[in-house]
């Protein structure tokens, strides 16, 4: 495994819209490997592939004891609602109030390409949002009136 460096806001590659991943290989696990690596190094709970600069749909997450790796995630169910202080590591030393569905389901797969689905609310719900809307190039704080 290996670090890799965290890109910082603003830079226009947290901006884009990722592509899927269409191969399952050693790389790709290589990769949420390192991922994982960083996000743990770095003291974060999450970290999404353009924040390493990788354009592809994957994301980790990790919040005390459970880790979860996507690949291609979707939020297909939004379930009520809450405001919450959120951070990124691409935003460093900064936060602000968010308001996030309570309960999200995510269709997902893991780095084999097997299809999954999970459900979680409250903390880990808002931290699946945090990092999907990294896959499409939005920051957390794009959500908020505080700008
Ligand atoms: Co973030």
């Amino acid at each position: 495994m290996a670090l890799r460096d965290i890109i910082v806001d603003p830079n226009p590659t947290l901006r884009k819209k990722c592509r899927p991943v269409e191969v399952f290989d050693e790389k790709l696990g290589k990769l949420l490997d390192d991922m994982r690596e960083t996000m743990i190094h770095a003291d974060g709970v999450g970290l999404a592939g353009p924040q390493v600069g990788i354009l592809r749909r994957i994301a980790v997450i990790q919040v005390d004891d459970f880790y979860i790796e996507f690949v291609n995630p979707e939020i297909v169910k939004r379930k009520g609602s809450q405001v919450g202080p959120e951070a990124c590591l691409s935003v460093p030393g900064k936060s602000c109030e968010v308001k996030r569905p309570n309960e999200v389901t995510v269709y997902y797969q893991d780095r084999y390409g097997k299809e999954m689905s999970v459900t979680a609310e409250g903390f880990i719900a808002r931290a699946f949002c945090h990092e999907i809307d990294h896959l499409d190039g939005v920051l957390y704080y794009d959500h908020s009136s505080q700008k």
